[in-house]
């Protein structure tokens, strides 16, 4: 069941990715544009990836039922990798959890018209 929900979290950050992606345009869907969303949204994602890649479902899906790594080095390294974030795999997750309310909060505020959207560029 762990790994089918991995599955459903990497949709849903690669759902997140594609948001912050849009996120670079204006209110005239003009390319290269930021402002504070687009900056926490940016931080959320990062946190979320780290969160996702690091979890113990991952490492299985990139390195797990091998009988020899040495027969599979690209499959090797990115367990390796996926190893080494795993160990940081409870901070990510606090991290994560909490950069999505800022995010929530601003587009929220956004959405009722409380706050207008600012530019950095
Ligand atoms: S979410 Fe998979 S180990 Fe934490």
């Amino acid at each position: 069941m762990h790994r089918y929900f991995w599955y459903a979290a990497v949709l849903v950050a690669l759902i997140l990715s594609f948001d912050v992606v849009l996120a670079f345009r204006n209110a005239e869907h003009e390319w290269g544009h930021m402002g504070p969303g687009t900056l926490l949204m940016l931080i959320n994602v990062v946190f979320i990836w780290l969160y996702t890649l690091s979890c113990h479902s991952c490492r299985h899906t990139v390195g797990g039922r091998l009988r020899h790594f040495s027969k599979h080095p690209v499959r090797y390294k990115l367990w390796t990798r996926v190893s080494k974030l795993n160990a940081d795999h409870g901070k990510y997750a606090w991290y994560s959890l909490f950069s999505v309310a800022p995010v929530d909060l601003y587009i929220w505020l956004l959405a009722t018209g409380t706050i207008t959207d600012v530019r950095f560029f």
